[in-house]
């Protein structure tokens, strides 16, 4: 863990201030020590791609890569960004992406092949709600990205569809939680449930969810 002294309660940079510490003494834990391991994928598979999902693809890559993720759901392909960034992660842990949409798009999926990522990516074309009962045959998920239709309604139907079959411990990520409406309403009951959950305010906003004990709701 890396230490900085800090020039008062006003520094941008403070976190974790260590209470009971008069101001002028405290030190501050500026990044915790796993963020060190943190690290870029080869970015060339985004070359030219436009994306709201592009701020989050880091943090998507590491996350995955972080917890070793087996096995990731997506509800919503489009056009691959945010499969690409867990799929180049779970090359290194030897998991799989399982990807539900409404209908194929080969342009994306000739970025997977590209890459040689296929052997790790299992695509099933249909509504969420009716892929569900085939996601459920499947191993657990670790993590679960909810970027489908962003209607309040069918937010709410993923989730409560999905997250029961993600492990505990496990994450949800929400796309779009800041800038629609549906999504940022929902999300942010969720957050008033008091079970956890951040609010990433950046690049339409991503709300990130740990499922811990089992509960959902
Ligand atoms: C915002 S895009 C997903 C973007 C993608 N995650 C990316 O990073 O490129 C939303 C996708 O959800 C799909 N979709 C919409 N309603 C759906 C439903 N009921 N079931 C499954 N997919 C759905 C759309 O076809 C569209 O491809």
């Amino acid at each position: 863990m890396s230490r900085f002294r800090v020039a008062g309660p006003d520094d941008p940079s403070t976190c974790a201030i260590e209470p009971g510490v008069p101001v002028e003494e405290r030190e501050v834990h500026v990044l915790p020590a796993e963020m060190y391991t943190f690290r870029a994928p080869d970015l060339s598979a985004f070359q030219g791609s436009v994306s709201g999902m592009a701020g989050h693809l880091l943090f998507i890559f590491n996350l995955t890569r972080e917890m070793r993720a087996q096995h990731v759901v997506e509800i919503g392909f489009g056009e691959a960004n945010s499969a690409l960034a867990f799929l180049l992660a779970l090359r290194e842990t030897g998991g799989t992406l399982t990807s539900v949409d409404l209908e194929r798009r080969p342009q994306a999926e000739e970025r997977i092949s590209e890459l040689g990522l296929s052997e790790q990516w299992r695509f099933i074309e249909a509504p969420s709600e009716t892929a569900a009962a085939e996601v459920r045959r499947l191993t657990p998920i670790d993590i679960l990205m909810i970027d489908g239709l962003h209607s309040y309604k069918q937010c709410r139907l993923d989730y409560f569809r999905y997250a029961p079959w993600v492990r505990s411990g496990g994450y949800v990520l929400f796309h779009d939680s800041r800038t629609i409406m549906g999504v940022r309403d929902f999300t942010q009951q969720l957050l008033e449930r008091g079970l956890g959950g951040v609010q990433l305010d950046y690049c339409n906003g991503l709300f990130v969810f740990q499922k811990c004990d089992d509960v959902i709701w």
